[in-house]
């Protein structure tokens, strides 16, 4: 898969200086971040989700291009510091598996006890990650219940050891990842902040969404720029960007200093190369059917080289992703979801398009 941006550096510096004289008040997303000694570039990260960011997705987004940052699954502290035998690794372990052309890559860790937590970060150091950062934003049942993820926001007293005991065991830049707080009426961000900024944390990212929130409503970008505006280390501002537009917007509005993008990442594995393009020369290549054959096609044939035990039911799950924006998408779906084994489903996605190329 090759970058569709055409043109020179220097064709794309003359387009922005254009956009700029046109416009000097549009928004502009910064053109990197810099988070201790890692230097994100462009300023865009792709969101750590579970079930979802394994190494071959982020090395599919990495191809495309236009993505700063990329960060694995939320991965259990405890299950990486109970790993002793490397010949018979845990699971947490096998989420941490990443390649070369994932970097710069940060591994993204939940847990509750600080001791263990800092055991963990310093195995994420050892394994070569850029970047280590504290999930204190999940909200599912499962991780709050063990008081991780967003639970912690409930007790500060103990985020503050978790960063002190994670900061010190680690040399390698630390981030966290919070929401705004648990509900409407503890609303912690700039606590935290304040908190992490005082602990020698590189940068913290804000969904700003409360936990009893879950995925409903909107995210309420104040936050972010209440945020930006009361700490000196590097905001990162997520949170409901779908388009382009959001993504200039969002920085625009809040000041962000980097956008993390999430779910529409899953429909549009183009956006970061199409937010790329957009601060650049004010417009972006929109992909067609051939793009998003190639996209399947690619993503699938990584799943096979990759030899995911569980291959057939990720080329399911992203079928139902990428299909979205696909002409008669609807068709193409259920009959890979029809399909016994991959080779089916890999012969499904190739007669679908090249039916579609021969009525076209
Ligand atoms: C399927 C899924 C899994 C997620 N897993 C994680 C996770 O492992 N760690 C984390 O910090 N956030 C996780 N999130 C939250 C996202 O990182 C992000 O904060 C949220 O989706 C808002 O961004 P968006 O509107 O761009 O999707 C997950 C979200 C989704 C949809």
């Amino acid at each position: 898969m090759h970058s569709r941006f055409s043109g020179s550096r220097f064709v794309r510096a003359a387009a922005l200086f254009a956009r700029m004289v046109a416009d000097p008040s549009m928004p502009q997303l910064p053109p990197f971040m810099r988070v201790g000694s890692v230097e994100v570039r462009p300023a865009t990260v792709l969101a750590p989700m579970a079930g979802v960011t394994d190494t071959v997705f982020r090395r599919l987004i990495r191809r495309q291009g236009g993505c700063g940052l990329i960060v694995t699954e939320f991965t259990s502290s405890h299950g990486i510091a109970c790993s002793t035998n490397p010949r018979k690794p845990t699971r947490s372990m096998r989420y941490l598996a990443f390649t070369e052309d994932e970097h710069p890559i940060s591994a993204q860790l939940f847990g509750s006890k600080p001791e263990v937590m800092a055991r963990a970060a310093a195995v994420c150091q050892e394994q070569g990650f850029d970047l280590v950062d504290i999930n204190f934003g999940c909200p599912v049942n499962k991780v709050v219940r063990c008081n991780g993820g967003s639970g912690l926001l409930r007790d500060l007293p103990l985020v503050e050891q978790i960063l002190k005991a994670v900061r010190a065991a680690i040399t390698i830049p630390l981030t966290i990842k919070i929401r705004s707080g648990w509900d409407e009426n503890d609303i912690v961000a700039v606590r935290v902040g304040h908190m992490a900024e005082d602990n020698g944390i590189d940068a913290i990212t804000l969904h700003p969404r409360t936990r009893k929130q879950g995925y409903s409503g909107h995210s309420d970008w104040r936050h972010i720029a209440e945020l930006k505006a009361a700490v000196k280390i590097p905001v990162v501002g997520n949170g409901d960007i779908v388009t382009p537009e959001d993504a200039v917007r969002m920085a625009g509005e809040t000041g962000c200093d980097a956008i993390m993008v999430g779910r529409a990442a899953l429909s549009n594995p183009w956006i970061f190369q199409q937010i790329a393009e957009y601060s650049e020369t004010g417009s972006y290549h929109t992909p067609g059917q051939e793009d998003r054959h190639r996209m399947i096609r690619t993503y699938f044939s990584m799943l096979v080289e990759h030899g995911a035990p569980d291959m057939v039911g990720r080329m399911k799950q992203f079928a139902t992703y990428f299909t979205h924006g696909v002409r008669d998408g609807a068709q193409l779906r259920s009959r890979i979801h029809h399909s016994k084994d991959a080779s089916e489903i890999v012969a499904q996605v190739e007669e679908f398009f090249l039916a579609g190329r021969e009525a076209a």
